[in-house]
């Protein structure tokens, strides 16, 4: 259990009235915050503030669901860092404790074009459902638990597809990526089904279908910095991104 602290801090918040107008960033301060609170929580009790101290701007809007590591919605950039200084963690599970009194924090929304920012904090990430649209499922009927238990699958496959599997479509790829690449996102998404023999049936479709629908939404190619990977906050490694251009290689051979 940890020893409960209380820290002030500053921020620095990126407010947005809408898609169109232009976007500041705006100081606030606060204090005795507690370090057992998570980011979003903290953000909670400056909403309360600013909603109690009628403040004109209103209070700050941003995304969140599960707030458990699960949903990927709470994407932030924290002190230009998506999700923030702590590794494989998602905003949503950051605490206050990685942070000291008298802090300054800066906050702002992931960016990239195909992620245009709807309000303050939150962005529009549904250019991701469109590319899982264009492919990026098995459309054959695999059976039920049982059927699909007997089709063997090598321990090393079945644990590849399962890491890749993890990606929950957060963004933080795209957002910390000098290009604004896509890619590691959907290599993720095509190897989680690649690596097993109940997806190899459509993978020639689904790897081309989902990498042209990713090129159409204005995301830019992988020029291998591997930020990507540094900031992802469910581990997934950029050698999906090769095994996503292996499938595509394929895919262009056979046609
Ligand atoms: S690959 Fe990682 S950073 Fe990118 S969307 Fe998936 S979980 Fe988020
Ligand atoms: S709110 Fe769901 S992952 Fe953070």
């Amino acid at each position: 259990m940890s020893e409960e602290k209380f820290i002030n801090i500053k921020l620095k918040i990126w407010r947005q009235n809408n898609k169109e107008s232009k976007g500041k960033v705006v100081d606030y301060k606060l204090e005795r915050v507690s370090t057992d609170m998570s980011f979003l929580e903290m953000l909670d009790v400056l909403n309360e503030k600013l909603i109690k101290e009628k403040d004109p701007l209103g209070p700050v809007a941003f995304d969140h669901d599960c707030r458990e590591g699960i949903c990927g919605m709470c994407s932030l950039v924290i002190n230009g860092i998506p999700h923030g200084p702590e590794a494989e963690t998602t905003t949503c599970q950051l605490h206050m404790r990685k942070f000291k009194d008298g802090d300054t924090i800066v906050v702002e929304p992931f960016r990239a074009r195909a992620f245009p920012v709807l309000k303050d904090l939150v962005i529009d990430r549904s250019a991701f459902d469109k590319i899982i649209e264009a492919g990026g499922f098995i459309s054959v009927n695999t059976g039920n638990a049982q059927d699909a238990n007997a089709l063997p699958v090598p321990r090393r496959d079945a644990e590849l597809s399962m890491d890749a599997a993890a990606c929950i479509g957060c963004g933080a790829c795209v957002a910390s990526c000098k290009n604004a690449s896509a890619m590691l996102f959907v290599s993720a998404k095509v190897s989680q089904f690649a690596l097993l023999p109940h997806g190899k049936i459509e993978a020639v479709e689904r790897v081309s279908s989902m990498v042209s629908k990713m090129d159409e939404l204005g995301f830019g190619n992988c020029t291998n910095e591997a930020e990507c990977e540094a900031t992802c906050p469910k581990g997934i490694k950029i050698t999906n991104i090769a095994r996503m251009n292996r499938e595509f290689f394929k895919a262009i051979l056979i046609g």
